[in-house]
């Protein structure tokens, strides 16, 4: 929603006119209704059915300049996840900030997925490489409590989140700094299931994607063909994969080809793409031996 307009001034004393008046301020955003409930619900810390019954509450000064402080972030394009910290993600709300990636809907289909390769080994130990919020492996953690799960990044301050995010969570899960599956290797770790949601994007393309200019760049750039993370686990998967193992790696919605191609060369091993609910490659699944 680049190029969104908050030259209204936000003149508030009510939830009505607050709300009227930032509709109109991001006007130029599909989701003006939407996004101006969102932040204000989250400002008051009520949720959004108590805006529409009270509409006649009244805000305060610094209520009043916190939110407008709001609307012009969303204005300029923030995604709303950043402006108010936290995003859902399957059954969790999670911190987020511009350390992290914003969960995606899509990613839990790797999630779904993940969950139905361990439905009948209750005590998998599995790994989450590249976990950004912590997403995957806490949901995983929750939903599969007699898992072992090892999580993995190399953003000091995407693993400080996802530890709270653990926390918050009550979720059992063990974090690495380090590249990739590294630091399970260097800890001698073998794992029945891995999962990596890695950047995939290439380089070029990064910079014409408004997602670039948020997100870090840490989380989304994935080398010249978009591939050069996901080929160097691939080198990783033998020293950290027991035999047999499932692996399941998040792709861009053209790569699957090339994929089944790479793992082809490099592994032997045949490769399922899974599609997304759109249609696009999204999820190559395969087996190491
Ligand atoms: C696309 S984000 C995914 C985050 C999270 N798993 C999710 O699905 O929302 C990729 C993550 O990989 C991390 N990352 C990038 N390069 C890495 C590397 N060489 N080793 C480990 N993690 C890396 C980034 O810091 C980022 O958190």
């Amino acid at each position: 929603m680049s190029g969104v307009s908050a030259s209204a001034a936000v003149e508030t004393d009510t939830i009505r006119s607050a709300l009227r008046m930032a509709k109109a301020s991001l006007r130029r955003s599909d989701t003006a209704d939407l996004d101006a409930e969102i932040l204000l619900a989250q400002l008051l810390d009520v949720d959004r059915a108590f805006l529409h019954a009270h509409g006649e509450y009244a805000l305060d000064v610094a209520q009043t300049r916190a939110f407008q402080s709001m609307l012009e972030r969303r204005a300029a394009g923030e995604p709303i996840a950043y402006i108010i910290g936290e995003k859902g993600f399957y059954d969790l709300d999670l911190l987020v900030t511009p350390a992290v990636l914003i969960p995606r809907p899509e990613t839990e289909l790797l999630l779904e997925e993940a969950l139905r390769l361990t439905t009948s080994v209750p005590a998998a130990s599995i790994a989450d490489i590249g976990t950004g919020s912590g997403a995957l492996a806490i949901a995983l953690a929750r939903q599969r409590p007699r898992c072992r799960v090892y999580a993995t990044d190399i953003s000091a301050d995407a693993l400080a989140i996802a530890r709270q995010n653990a926390t918050g969570h009550d979720a059992a899960v063990a974090f690495f700094g380090g590249n990739l599956a590294g630091p399970l290797i260097d800890r001698g770790i073998k794992v029945d299931l891995l999962l990596a949601n890695l950047p995939y994007i290439a380089s070029a393309d990064l910079k014409t994607l408004e997602v670039g200019r948020w997100e870090p760049r840490l989380a989304l750039d994935g080398g010249a063909d978009g591939l050069s993370l996901i080929r160097e686990l691939l080198c990783q998967l033998p020293s950290v994969c027991k035999p047999g193992a499932h692996v399941l790696l998040e792709i861009g919605a053209s790569q699957g080809a090339a994929l089944r191609q790479l793992l082809r060369d490099r592994l032997r091993a045949d490769a399922d793409v899974l599609p997304d609910y759109a249609g696009f490659d999204r999820i190559v699944r395969f087996a190491v031996n």
